[in-house]
């Protein structure tokens, strides 16, 4: 069994009090957190980029206020030219770096470069590109991750015609890390963890819960069992 990551998304948070947010989610029990890097050609919207990562890593450094949480930093690059931003990523204190398959010509390559920054690889297809195309990828990738809303904005509504893509995964690669990423939160999570998802972006649920701990809590669960 593959264990459950839970990585709330910033973007959802208040970019105004960012540091905070991010060591809030640790102090209620995330393993990750997840940062939405768009550069507004690959997606519709601009966002954030390394300067705001290397001050978030200077907040929230690794091993944690109590040297206990590993303030792993999951880096969703929504950007064109993904290859441009590693080494700046890595400076800043990305753990992982996720590059979109459809934004690069050389898969591969980019994977290599990513780990010999020192990151852990990670790529992302988007609702309308075939799972069909990580199968090659797979062994050299430590995580997949499977779009279930069109990337660019917080809040959109889960789309369940993904799981298929997930389920076809989890069959092929019975120990690989699966991310879902978008409208994910209580309705929706079962149908993630029963296709076989274990690394859980959520960013409106965990934010906008009235109780954040318990929302996190609850998704590791639903994954979990
Ligand atoms: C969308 C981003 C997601 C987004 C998820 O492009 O990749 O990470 O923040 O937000 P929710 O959980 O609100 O759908
Ligand atoms: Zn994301």
């Amino acid at each position: 069994m593959v264990k459950a990551i839970i990585a709330p998304s910033l973007l959802a948070g208040d970019f105004a009090k960012i540091g905070c947010d991010c060591q809030r989610m640790f102090d209620c029990g995330s393993d990750w957190v997840h940062i939405d890097v768009m550069d507004g050609h690959f997606v519709p919207n601009i966002t954030l980029g390394p300067p705001i990562i290397s001050a978030l890593r200077e907040a929230v450094p690794r091993g944690g206020k109590d040297g206990k949480s590993a303030s792993f930093f999951d880096c969703h690059m929504m950007v064109s030219n993904p290859e441009q931003w590693v080494p700046e990523v890595a400076r800043a204190g990305g753990d992982q770096y996720t590059f979109h398959f459809e934004a690069t010509e050389d898969p591969l390559a980019l994977v290599k470069l990513i780990k010999a920054n020192g990151m852990r690889a990670a790529c992302a297809i988007k609702p309308g590109t075939s799972v069909d195309v990580l199968f090659p990828l797979a062994e050299y990738l430590d995580m997949a991750l499977v779009m279930t809303v069109e990337p660019g904005f917080g809040g959109q509504s889960f789309m369940p015609e993904m799981m298929p893509k997930v389920k076809t995964l989890r069959e092929k690669f019975p120990h690989m890390s699966i991310q879902v990423d978008g409208g994910l939160g209580k309705e929706t999570i079962p149908q993630a963890a029963e296709a076989g998802a274990n690394v859980i972006v959520a960013g409106t649920a965990v934010f906008k819960a009235q109780d954040p701990a318990q929302m996190i809590a609850f998704l590791r669960d639903t994954v979990t069992t």
